[in-house]
């Protein structure tokens, strides 16, 4: 059984100006200790499908209209207030962009570091002090007994994210869900980053979900990766086999934006066109209209998530649907 099973997820916003279908139809799992990478442009639903879980998002105007999110054997998207919070920060940790929203500016960060475990009656206050100096320390902060003196401020932006990441390892969590964690850091402190969130993954045997717009991140962490687009998931797959083999227009577009990765001699190629402002379209595929191989079916068709192997590699492209003889319920 999967350590977290989502089927069906639909969270919609009701805004004055109509309805977002922010995310809609969206079913995938995670299994223990492995990573997930979880891609795709801005706007696309990465962050609302994993808010929406732990209780995160406004409401209204954002509505869970449809799904279920069983982690164990609790129902994420129903089991309501005072069970969310003891499951977030204990069981499931979130790590954010920036991380001067996620620690207090007037908290000095060695008692931000022990709050998950006072919070959660772990540990006594003496145990809490030396389990947050000794996660902070593998969290690569020197001296950390002495810096849990000190205020945020006194921090740099990579030693603040390291302590974001104390803080949300330090209760052992099973799952580690890491929004946009390197986006803020500049570049050499950002693979020190994704190299520690790896090591300390390994060395705690937790399962880790990393949503990113940047592939390149994904192709050194993750074991498999999503991708999202206006809502919904256009292709999942082991992580070797979507940068070798893209079965979706938007994912092969994804990697040929992407610096280093495509052919010598071949141009970087930016995708044209706007992700739809509305989240996921009532009907066809959200990527149609931008896409450069779309079959004039494409615009009403049914394009459900479908496994074209026994590797687990998932499209919702028709084109491929067919390639591989799957699927039904395909106009022609
Ligand atoms: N409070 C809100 N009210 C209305 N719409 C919202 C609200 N929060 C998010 N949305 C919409 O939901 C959609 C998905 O947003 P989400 O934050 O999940 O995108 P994302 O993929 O995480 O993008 P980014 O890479 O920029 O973080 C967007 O179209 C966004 O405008
Ligand atoms: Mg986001």
């Amino acid at each position: 059984m999967p350590l977290l099973d989502v089927k069906d997820l639909r969270v919609w916003f009701h805004t004055r100006d109509g309805i977002v279908r922010a995310v809609d139809g969206v079913s995938f799992s995670l299994e223990r200790g492995e990573t997930l990478g979880v891609v795709g442009e801005s706007g696309c639903g990465k962050s609302v499908t994993f808010y929406s879980m732990l209780g995160l998002l406004p409401m209204p105007p954002a509505k869970i209209e449809s799904g279920t999110a069983m982690f164990k054997d609790v129902d994420l998207l129903t089991a309501g207030g005072a069970a969310l919070r003891a499951i977030r920060g204990r069981h499931i940790s979130m790590v954010f962009q920036d991380p001067m929203t996620a620690l207090n500016p007037y908290m000095r960060i060695g008692k931000q570091v022990m709050e998950p475990l006072l919070a959660h009656g772990l540990c006594n206050r003496n145990e809490a002090r030396r389990r947050a100096a000794a996660m902070l320390e593998a969290a690569g902060i020197q001296d950390a007994q002495e810096r849990m003196n000190a205020y945020p401020h006194a921090f740099s932006g990579g030693m603040r994210q390291r302590a974001v990441i104390a803080m949300a390892l330090v209760s052992q969590p099973d799952i580690l869900i890491a929004d946009e964690p390197t986006t803020a850091l500049d570049v050499t402190v950002q693979a020190q980053i994704l190299a520690l969130m790896a090591k300390l993954r390994d060395e705690l045997g937790m399962a880790m979900a990393l949503i990113t717009h940047d592939l390149g991140v994904i192709a050194g962490v993750c074991d498999r990766v999503m991708v999202m687009y206006a809502g919904r998931i256009l292709e999942e797959a082991p992580t070797a086999l979507l940068f070798r083999r893209p079965r979706h227009p938007y994912t092969r577009a994804l990697l040929e934006a992407l610096p280093g990765i495509q052919e010598a001699g071949k141009s970087l190629r930016a995708i044209p066109g706007l992700p739809p402002e509305q989240g996921a379209p009532e009907r066809g595929c959200p990527f149609a209209p931008r896409c450069d191989v779309a079959l004039p079916e494409c615009a009403d068709a049914v394009c459900p998530l479908m496994s074209l192997d026994e590797l687990a590699h998932r499209t919702a492209c028709i084109r491929e649907h067919r390639a591989a003889g799957v699927g039904g319920g395909v106009r022609s």
